[in-house]
């Protein structure tokens, strides 16, 4: 074979390497990296939601305001340790600005799951997202309960007046109020690899 002809194989070659570790996952690893970021997700928030429950069960809806402020990131962070990846909730109307949607994959997701938000024949509510080597799993975190409706409802009618008074002086610049049952309140984000 000429030289140049192994010269641009061996170009080729390089180049289907590459193109491997850009942005597409076969379906096969797909599947995993699904039910391996679902079940992360579904740990970590049954684990906050039980954690709050009984919060709300001690202190009450008010004071439970001051437990999901100062837990809620260091809860989050110990499912992390735990699984060994790194587990995030983002939304776009965030009560701590250190849950907001920060990147275009972050922004990607949250159009493809609001998308199947209203989409009745799919169950689960989750996407996939690569940037380089780097894999992510989001999923939807539903306004499920009506008990999210005391922190998170209508200002007149669902939150009391002590409780919003509470979230006010921690969260001056809040944006989570005014959802209604059903409505897409964040996503979970799990940094898969
Ligand atoms: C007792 C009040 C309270 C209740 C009840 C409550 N939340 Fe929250 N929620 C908060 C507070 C306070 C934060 C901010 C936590 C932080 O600083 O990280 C928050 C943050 C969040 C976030 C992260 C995004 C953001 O806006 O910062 C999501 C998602 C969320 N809540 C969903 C829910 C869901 C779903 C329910 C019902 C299961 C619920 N919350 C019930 C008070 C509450």
């Amino acid at each position: 074979m000429p030289k140049n002809s192994i010269i641009i194989l061996a170009f080729f070659a390089i180049l289907a390497g590459c193109m491997q570790t850009s942005n597409t996952l076969s379906e096969a690893d797909k599947k995993s990296y699904l039910t391996l970021g679902d079940s992360i997700a579904t740990y970590t928030q049954l684990m906050l939601l039980k954690n709050l429950t009984q919060a709300i069960e001690e202190r009450g809806t008010t004071g439970a305001v001051a437990f999901c402020s100062e837990k809620a990131i260091p809860l989050t962070q110990d499912a992390s340790e735990t699984h060994h990846v790194q587990i995030r909730r983002l939304t776009d109307k965030n009560r701590n600005p250190d849950n907001k949607l920060s990147n275009e994959t972050d922004k990607k997701a949250w159009s493809e799951i609001s998308q199947l938000m209203n989409d009745k024949e799919t169950q689960k509510k989750h996407w996939i997202g690569k940037e380089g080597d780097v894999v992510y799993y989001y999923k939807a975190i539903p306004l499920g309960m009506p008990t999210c409706l005391s922190c998170h409802g209508k200002k007149d009618g669902d939150i009391a007046a002590e409780t919003l008074q509470e979230i006010s002086k921690k969260y001056p610049n809040d944006l989570a109020t005014g959802y209604e049952m059903g409505q897409l309140r964040g996503v979970w984000k799990v940094q898969l690899k």
